[in-house]
Formats: structure tokens, C-alpha cells, sequence
């Protein structure tokens, strides 16, 4: 399903890669609602008896889903909260093992359009929290890390070249001012590498989501929910991941690999599904461009 909130990606095979057939009882966690898609798709698909744990972060998210997912209110449990912590959040909705979670990392359209810090389109404040009660902001960083702090997020996570040249720049700003809204930021990025009327937009999508990947701390979250659903995951559970992010696919592909192999007799491992990482289609790419980045990795949980 299309809502305004958010264009689904790669929404029919994420989902049937999730349901296992053969299991008939589900508990399982989408831990990335943004605008319910996939939600309402793994509730149309899922016995009576079967249900579904929703986690995002954002407000927003949780507010619009509870209205547009109410006809399967007696299905869904949704919760506000970080993805990281899905053993606990099933453990207080009842649940100690789950049947599969699906993730659809990154930022929904509605964030991206609409809250505050995300796009470099439009003048904002420099927020890009995802959760609104944490602490860390984007213009915190710009305003008070060190500069290779900085250059190690823009290095790091956005692949910018020679990107100690950022940081400095971003420094000698701050000695004249603060930063406080996305088009101060942009000014130092257009002054710094002299750009005209056209700014690069790879060149600015690749630092405003370095700048968002630091201030939500996703690689560290990325790497706890694994973990997490690795231990609560039932013989036969599923764990699809969908990202956006080369260093994200690196991890869900290295986790996967690692645990593929059963440590011990009677140990859970993974048996990967996708042996080759799938993609969208050209369609698919060709009706949603920001569909183009997508990359799905899927393993199953099997006992010895
Ligand atoms: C790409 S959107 C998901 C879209 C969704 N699959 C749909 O069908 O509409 C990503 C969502 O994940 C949420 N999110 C990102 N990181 C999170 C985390 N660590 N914990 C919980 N939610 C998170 C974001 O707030 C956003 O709403």
C-alpha cells in the first residue's frame, strides 16, 4: 500500500521472505513502522491468532500508524521505542521468542519532508532526531565536537573526501557563530568547496546522512537489534533487513556470515536466504528513486 507518509520499498518480497509458511502461529516484530506498509501487509498475511509487534522510534510514526493500522488493532501491539531494545520491549508485550523481524532502516518520506534538519531542500533547524526526547542533536555536533570527531563522521559514515577539509571549516564558522538551522550548514559546505548556484546534491545527501547516522547512532543500533533478535529469534524465525547504507549491508552481511556457522550441538545458527543481496527492480527504481539504494538480506534461524 502507498500512504503519503512513506513509499514502501521492496514491500512484497521483505514480507514473504518474513513469513515463514510453515510456521501457523506467529509473534512477529516490525521494528521499523514509519507509514505501517509493510505493517499492514504482515497483518493481512498472518493467522487470526497470530501478532505483530510495531517499534519506531518517532512520534510521528506512532501517532499515524495507530490511526491508519486500527482496523487490525487485535492483531498489532505498538510501541515507541528504539529497535536495539526489541528483546525487551517483546518481553514486556508478553512474548520471550519471537518468529521474525523485519527492519527497513534509515528515514521515512515523512521525516524527510517534513521534521526538522533532515533535507538540505528546505531551511530548518539542524535537529535530524528521529527520537525527539534524545539528547544528541545535529547541531550539537557541529556546534561542540572536535574536529576529528567531525572528520571521522564525515569520513566514516559519508565517505566525503579529504573530509578533515569539513571539519575545518565547520570550526572557523564556529568562531563567528553557531550553528543552528540546515542552511548554515550549507553556506560553510558552498563557501568551503566553492560551489554556485548548483550544489551537488550526492555530494550533500552523502554529509547530511553521515551527519544523521552520528546523531542517531544507527551502526551501534543496527549492530544490538542482531544481536538481540539472534537470542529471542524461534527454530524457523526470520531476520530481513532492509538498507540503505553500505557500512549497514556490511554488517547485517557480516553478522549473518558469522553466525551461519553453529558454534556448538544444539546451538541456533543462521541459514542465510538470500545468497546473493537482492535489489529493486528497474520498476521499481523507475516509480520511487529513492528506492535505488535498497539492498534486502534475509537468514532463518535453525536449531541443531
Ligand atoms: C524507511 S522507514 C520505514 C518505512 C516502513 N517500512 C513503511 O512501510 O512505511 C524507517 C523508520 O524506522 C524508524 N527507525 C529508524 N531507526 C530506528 C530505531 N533504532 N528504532 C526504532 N525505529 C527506528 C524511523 O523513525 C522510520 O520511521
Amino acid at each position: 500500500m502507498v500512504t503519503e507518509y512513506h513509499i514502501p520499498v521492496l514491500l512484497n518480497t521483505a514480507v514473504s521472505y518474513l513469513i515463514n509458511p510453515v510456521i501457523q502461529k506467529h509473534i512477529l516484530v516490525d521494528g521499523t513502522l514509519g507509514g505501517g506498509s509493510y505493517s499492514r501487509l504482515i497483518c493481512g498475511s498472518i493467522s487470526d491468532d497470530s501478532k505483530l509487534i510495531c517499534i519506531d522510534k518517532d512520534i510521528h510514526a506512532i501517532e499515524f500508524t495507530t490511526k491508519v493500522l486500527a482496523e487490525y488493532k487485535n492483531k498489532i501491539l505498538i510501541r515507541q521505542g528504539n529497535f536495539a531494545d526489541v528483546k525487551q520491549i517483546s518481553t514486556d508485550a508478553g512474548f520471550d521468542s519471537i518468529t521474525g523481524i523485519v527492519l527497513d532502516l534509515g528515514l521515512s518520506s515523512y521525516q524527510l519532508n517534513e521534521e526538522s534538519g533532515f533535507s538540505f531542500m528546505k531551511n530548518t533547524v539542524l535537529d535530524m532526531r528521529a527520537d525527539k526526547d534524545s539528547e544528541l542533536d545535529a547541531k550539537t555536533i557541529l556546534n561542540e565536537y572536535r574536529e576529528n570527531e567531525l572528520t571521522d563522521i564525515f569520513e566514516n559514515y559519508g565517505e566525503v573526501a579529504k573530509a578533515g577539509r569539513l571539519s575545518k571549516a565547520i570550526i572557523e564558522h564556529r568562531y563567528k557563530s553557531k550553528f543552528e538551522t540546515t542552511d548554515d550548514f550549507i553556506k560553510v559546505i558552498q563557501r568551503e568547496y566553492d560551489f554556485k548556484k548548483d550544489m551537488p546534491v550526492k555530494f550533500l545527501s552523502k554529509i547530511f546522512q553521515a551527519l544523521r547516522i552520528a546523531v542517531n547512532d544507527e551502526l551501534n543500533d543496527l549492530k544490538k537489534v542482531l544481536e538481540s533478535s539472534f537470542e529471542i529469534i524461534a527454530d524457523g524465525g526470520r531476520i530481513v533487513v532492509i538498507s540503505y547504507h553500505s557500512l549497514e549491508d556490511r554488517i547485517v552481511k557480516n553478522f549473518f556470515r558469522d553466525n551461519s556457522v553453529k558454534k556448538s550441538e544444539g546451538k541456533k545458527a543462521l541459514k542465510i536466504l538470500t545468497k546473493k543481496v537482492i535489489m529493486p527492480s528497474y520498476e521499481e527504481v523507475k516509480m520511487n528513486s529513492k528506492s535505488r539504494s535498497a539492498k534486502l538480506r534475509a537468514a532463518e534461524a535453525v536449531l541443531a
